[in-house]
Protein backbone atom coordinates (compact mmCIF):
# COMPACT_ATOMS: atom_id res chain seq x y z
CA UNK A 1 0.00 0.00 0.00
CA UNK A 2 1.04 3.09 -0.70
CA UNK A 3 -1.08 5.18 1.70
CA UNK A 4 -1.91 3.88 4.98
CA UNK A 5 -4.24 6.01 7.37
CA UNK A 6 -4.79 3.97 10.43
CA UNK A 7 -7.17 5.19 12.92
CA UNK A 8 -6.71 8.80 12.40
CA UNK A 9 -8.82 11.30 14.71
CA UNK A 10 -9.16 15.06 14.61
CA UNK A 11 -11.59 17.30 16.56
CA UNK A 12 -12.18 21.31 16.51
CA UNK A 13 -13.24 22.55 19.76
CA UNK A 14 -16.20 20.53 20.58
CA UNK A 15 -16.51 19.28 16.93
CA UNK A 16 -15.07 15.85 15.96
CA UNK A 17 -14.64 15.94 12.14
CA UNK A 18 -12.70 12.67 12.14
CA UNK A 19 -13.08 9.69 14.57
CA UNK A 20 -11.46 6.11 14.05
CA UNK A 21 -10.60 6.67 10.32
CA UNK A 22 -8.80 3.84 8.43
CA UNK A 23 -8.12 3.27 4.62
CA UNK A 24 -5.39 2.87 2.53
CA UNK A 25 -4.37 3.42 -1.55
CA UNK A 26 -3.15 0.75 -3.20
CA UNK A 27 -0.05 1.89 -5.42
CA UNK A 28 -1.58 2.64 -9.45
CA UNK A 29 -4.96 2.74 -8.04
CA UNK A 30 -7.53 6.05 -8.73
CA UNK A 31 -9.06 5.70 -5.42
CA UNK A 32 -12.33 8.14 -4.72
CA UNK A 33 -13.38 8.99 -1.59
CA UNK A 34 -16.94 10.37 -1.04
CA UNK A 35 -19.29 10.99 1.37
CA UNK A 36 -21.84 13.96 2.16
CA UNK A 37 -20.96 17.29 3.22
CA UNK A 38 -19.38 17.36 6.58
CA UNK A 39 -18.00 13.87 6.66
CA UNK A 40 -14.49 14.74 7.08
CA UNK A 41 -13.23 14.01 3.56
CA UNK A 42 -10.96 17.26 3.50
CA UNK A 43 -9.77 17.35 7.20
CA UNK A 44 -8.32 13.92 6.12
CA UNK A 45 -6.69 15.33 3.02
CA UNK A 46 -5.03 18.09 5.31
CA UNK A 47 -3.83 15.43 7.40
CA UNK A 48 -2.48 13.30 5.11
CA UNK A 49 -0.91 16.03 3.36
CA UNK A 50 0.42 17.50 6.81
CA UNK A 51 -1.55 20.88 7.04
CA UNK A 52 -2.23 20.09 10.62
CA UNK A 53 -1.20 16.54 12.32
CA UNK A 54 -3.95 14.11 13.75
CA UNK A 55 -4.83 14.31 17.53
CA UNK A 56 -4.16 10.44 17.19
CA UNK A 57 -3.63 7.49 14.80
CA UNK A 58 -1.18 7.56 11.99
CA UNK A 59 -0.68 7.90 8.52
CA UNK A 60 2.43 5.83 6.36
CA UNK A 61 3.68 7.02 2.75
CA UNK A 62 5.65 4.62 0.83
CA UNK A 63 6.34 2.68 4.14
CA UNK A 64 7.04 5.46 5.96
CA UNK A 65 5.34 6.74 9.12
CA UNK A 66 4.51 10.34 8.46
CA UNK A 67 2.02 11.03 10.59
CA UNK A 68 2.61 15.10 11.67
CA UNK A 69 5.08 15.94 9.06
CA UNK A 70 4.95 19.02 7.66
CA UNK A 71 3.85 19.21 4.11
CA UNK A 72 6.75 20.42 2.12
CA UNK A 73 8.11 17.84 3.55
CA UNK A 74 5.66 15.26 2.20
CA UNK A 75 6.13 17.57 -1.11
CA UNK A 76 9.88 16.26 -1.55
CA UNK A 77 9.16 12.53 -0.72
CA UNK A 78 6.29 12.85 -3.91
CA UNK A 79 2.78 13.28 -1.71
CA UNK A 80 0.72 16.53 -2.94
CA UNK A 81 -2.49 17.91 -2.66
CA UNK A 82 -4.58 20.17 -4.48
CA UNK A 83 -6.76 22.35 -3.02
CA UNK A 84 -10.84 22.53 -3.20
CA UNK A 85 -10.22 26.42 -4.03
CA UNK A 86 -7.46 26.92 -6.39
CA UNK A 87 -5.21 29.25 -5.05
CA UNK A 88 -3.15 30.18 -7.80
CA UNK A 89 -1.02 34.05 -8.27
CA UNK A 90 -3.45 36.08 -9.93
CA UNK A 91 -0.76 38.56 -10.89
CA UNK A 92 1.74 35.87 -11.80
CA UNK A 93 1.50 34.26 -15.74
CA UNK A 94 0.19 31.01 -15.73
CA UNK A 95 3.71 29.71 -16.34
CA UNK A 96 5.35 31.45 -13.79
CA UNK A 97 2.45 29.98 -11.56
CA UNK A 98 4.34 26.56 -12.04
CA UNK A 99 7.75 27.57 -12.15
CA UNK A 100 7.36 28.97 -8.13
CA UNK A 101 6.47 25.48 -7.29
CA UNK A 102 8.48 24.40 -4.81
CA UNK A 103 11.42 22.12 -6.61
CA UNK A 104 11.51 19.30 -3.50
CA UNK A 105 15.24 20.53 -3.27
CA UNK A 106 15.13 23.21 -0.49
CA UNK A 107 17.15 26.58 -1.68
CA UNK A 108 18.10 25.06 -4.84
CA UNK A 109 16.55 28.63 -6.23
CA UNK A 110 17.48 30.69 -3.90
CA UNK A 111 21.13 29.88 -3.05
CA UNK A 112 21.93 28.10 -6.23
CA UNK A 113 21.38 32.13 -7.83
CA UNK A 114 24.99 32.89 -5.37
CA UNK A 115 26.69 29.80 -5.10
CA UNK A 116 26.41 28.82 -8.92
CA UNK A 117 24.98 31.51 -11.19
CA UNK A 118 25.19 29.03 -14.47
CA UNK A 119 24.17 26.14 -12.82
CA UNK A 120 20.90 28.06 -11.78
CA UNK A 121 20.55 29.33 -15.36
CA UNK A 122 20.38 25.64 -16.33
CA UNK A 123 17.92 24.60 -13.30
CA UNK A 124 15.78 28.05 -14.55
CA UNK A 125 15.66 26.25 -18.51
CA UNK A 126 15.27 22.32 -17.33
CA UNK A 127 11.86 23.99 -15.08
CA UNK A 128 10.82 25.96 -17.89
CA UNK A 129 11.00 22.91 -19.50
CA UNK A 130 8.81 20.95 -17.47
CA UNK A 131 6.49 24.06 -16.75
CA UNK A 132 6.11 24.06 -20.88
CA UNK A 133 5.76 20.29 -21.11
CA UNK A 134 2.72 19.99 -18.01
CA UNK A 135 1.04 23.24 -19.88
CA UNK A 136 0.95 21.27 -23.30
CA UNK A 137 -0.19 18.05 -21.56
CA UNK A 138 -3.18 20.70 -20.01
CA UNK A 139 -4.07 22.28 -22.86
CA UNK A 140 -2.81 25.29 -21.70
CA UNK A 141 -0.08 26.46 -23.47
CA UNK A 142 -2.02 28.82 -25.26
CA UNK A 143 -2.42 31.05 -22.13
CA UNK A 144 0.75 30.18 -20.61
CA UNK A 145 1.92 33.89 -20.55
CA UNK A 146 -1.34 35.20 -19.30
CA UNK A 147 -2.40 36.40 -15.84
CA UNK A 148 -3.57 33.35 -14.12
CA UNK A 149 -6.08 35.37 -12.64
CA UNK A 150 -7.66 35.96 -16.17
CA UNK A 151 -8.32 32.19 -16.31
CA UNK A 152 -11.89 31.00 -16.29
CA UNK A 153 -12.53 28.66 -13.41
CA UNK A 154 -12.61 25.63 -14.71
CA UNK A 155 -8.93 26.40 -16.50
CA UNK A 156 -7.82 27.78 -12.33
CA UNK A 157 -8.72 23.79 -11.75
CA UNK A 158 -6.27 22.67 -14.61
CA UNK A 159 -3.44 25.08 -13.60
CA UNK A 160 -3.88 23.40 -10.02
CA UNK A 161 -3.72 19.65 -11.15
CA UNK A 162 -0.68 21.61 -13.18
CA UNK A 163 1.18 22.69 -9.63
CA UNK A 164 1.16 19.56 -8.26
CA UNK A 165 2.46 17.81 -11.54
CA UNK A 166 5.73 19.89 -11.20
CA UNK A 167 6.40 17.49 -8.13
CA UNK A 168 6.55 14.57 -10.24
CA UNK A 169 4.37 13.22 -7.55
CA UNK A 170 3.94 9.24 -6.99
CA UNK A 171 0.28 10.29 -4.98
CA UNK A 172 -1.60 13.27 -5.72
CA UNK A 173 -4.40 13.87 -3.60
CA UNK A 174 -7.35 15.91 -5.39
CA UNK A 175 -10.01 17.58 -3.41
CA UNK A 176 -13.09 18.29 -5.95
CA UNK A 177 -11.25 18.89 -8.98
CA UNK A 178 -14.47 18.74 -10.82
CA UNK A 179 -16.47 21.77 -8.98
CA UNK A 180 -17.49 24.03 -10.79
CA UNK A 181 -16.30 23.20 -13.85
CA UNK A 182 -18.29 23.12 -17.66
CA UNK A 183 -19.25 19.63 -18.35
CA UNK A 184 -16.72 20.38 -21.86
CA UNK A 185 -14.06 20.72 -19.65
CA UNK A 186 -14.90 17.92 -16.98
CA UNK A 187 -14.80 15.41 -19.81
CA UNK A 188 -11.34 16.75 -20.23
CA UNK A 189 -10.27 17.23 -16.99
CA UNK A 190 -11.24 13.31 -16.27
CA UNK A 191 -9.64 11.89 -19.17
CA UNK A 192 -6.10 13.74 -18.32
CA UNK A 193 -6.65 12.49 -14.52
CA UNK A 194 -6.60 8.75 -15.96
CA UNK A 195 -3.69 9.50 -18.50
CA UNK A 196 -1.93 11.00 -15.64
CA UNK A 197 -2.17 7.53 -13.92
CA UNK A 198 -2.18 5.08 -16.75
CA UNK A 199 1.35 6.85 -18.13
CA UNK A 200 3.03 8.71 -15.81
CA UNK A 201 2.22 6.09 -13.28
CA UNK A 202 0.48 8.67 -10.49
CA UNK A 203 -1.40 7.21 -7.96
CA UNK A 204 -4.74 9.33 -6.91
CA UNK A 205 -6.86 9.57 -4.60
CA UNK A 206 -9.72 11.77 -5.52
CA UNK A 207 -12.72 13.83 -3.57
CA UNK A 208 -15.70 14.43 -5.74
CA UNK A 209 -19.34 15.13 -5.32
CA UNK A 210 -19.73 14.15 -9.38
CA UNK A 211 -20.83 10.49 -8.73
CA UNK A 212 -20.31 10.11 -13.28
CA UNK A 213 -16.64 11.44 -12.62
CA UNK A 214 -16.33 9.05 -9.62
CA UNK A 215 -17.41 5.91 -11.35
CA UNK A 216 -15.49 6.73 -14.44
CA UNK A 217 -12.06 7.03 -12.66
CA UNK A 218 -12.33 5.46 -9.43
CA UNK A 219 -11.44 2.18 -8.52
CA UNK A 220 -11.90 1.36 -5.15
CA UNK A 221 -14.46 3.84 -3.92
CA UNK A 222 -14.51 4.84 -0.02
CA UNK A 223 -17.41 6.42 1.54
CA UNK A 224 -17.12 8.37 4.87
CA UNK A 225 -19.71 9.95 7.09
CA UNK A 226 -19.20 11.34 10.28
CA UNK A 227 -15.69 11.72 10.08
CA UNK A 228 -14.84 7.84 9.68
CA UNK A 229 -15.08 5.49 6.56
CA UNK A 230 -18.84 3.70 6.43
CA UNK A 231 -18.20 1.54 3.92
CA UNK A 232 -15.77 0.82 0.77
CA UNK A 233 -16.01 -1.40 -2.70
CA UNK A 234 -16.36 -0.92 -6.86
CA UNK A 235 -18.87 2.61 -7.63
CA UNK A 236 -21.22 -0.39 -8.63
CA UNK A 237 -21.00 -2.03 -4.89
CA UNK A 238 -21.16 0.96 -2.57
CA UNK A 239 -24.16 2.75 -4.67
CA UNK A 240 -26.17 -0.38 -3.96
CA UNK A 241 -25.24 -0.28 -0.44
CA UNK A 242 -28.43 1.40 1.65
CA UNK A 243 -26.09 2.90 4.29
CA UNK A 244 -24.59 4.91 1.79
CA UNK A 245 -28.02 6.14 0.84
CA UNK A 246 -28.69 6.73 4.00
CA UNK A 247 -25.97 8.82 4.82
CA UNK A 248 -26.43 11.21 1.73
CA UNK A 249 -30.08 11.30 2.75
CA UNK A 250 -29.16 12.41 6.69
CA UNK A 251 -26.82 15.02 4.94
CA UNK A 252 -24.02 16.92 7.08
CA UNK A 253 -23.92 16.65 10.97
N1 LIG B 1 -10.54 24.40 10.40
C1 LIG B 1 -11.72 24.01 10.92
N2 LIG B 1 -12.20 24.56 12.06
C2 LIG B 1 -13.37 24.16 12.57
N3 LIG B 1 -14.15 23.20 12.04
C3 LIG B 1 -13.73 22.62 10.90
C4 LIG B 1 -12.51 23.00 10.27
N4 LIG B 1 -12.35 22.25 9.15
C5 LIG B 1 -13.42 21.46 9.09
N5 LIG B 1 -14.27 21.68 10.12
C6 LIG B 1 -15.51 20.97 10.39
O1 LIG B 1 -15.22 19.58 10.38
C7 LIG B 1 -16.26 18.85 9.73
C8 LIG B 1 -15.68 18.08 8.56
O2 LIG B 1 -15.34 19.02 7.56
P1 LIG B 1 -14.62 18.63 6.21
O3 LIG B 1 -14.29 19.91 5.54
O4 LIG B 1 -13.51 17.69 6.47
O5 LIG B 1 -15.80 17.88 5.44
P2 LIG B 1 -15.89 17.39 3.94
O6 LIG B 1 -16.22 15.93 3.98
O7 LIG B 1 -14.68 17.79 3.18
O8 LIG B 1 -17.17 18.20 3.42
P3 LIG B 1 -17.48 18.86 1.96
O9 LIG B 1 -17.94 17.71 1.10
O10 LIG B 1 -18.59 19.81 2.25
O11 LIG B 1 -16.24 19.52 1.47
C9 LIG B 1 -17.31 19.86 9.34
O12 LIG B 1 -18.31 19.88 10.33
C10 LIG B 1 -16.56 21.17 9.30
O13 LIG B 1 -17.39 22.25 9.57
MG1 LIG C 1 -14.33 19.06 1.58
Amino acid sequence: MLLEIEDVAKSFGGLQAVSGCTFSVEKGSITGLIGPNGAGKTTTFNIVAGVFGPDSGSVRFAGRDVTGMPSHKLFGMGLVRTFQIPHEFGHLTVRDNLMTVPSGQPGERLLGAWLAPAKTRETEDRIRAQADDVLEFLKLDRVAGDPAGTLSGGQKKLLELGRAMMAEPALILLDEPGAGVNPTLLEHLGDMIIELNRTRGYSICIIEHNMDMIAKLCDPVIVMAQGAVLTQGTMDEVRKDKRVLDAYLGGSR
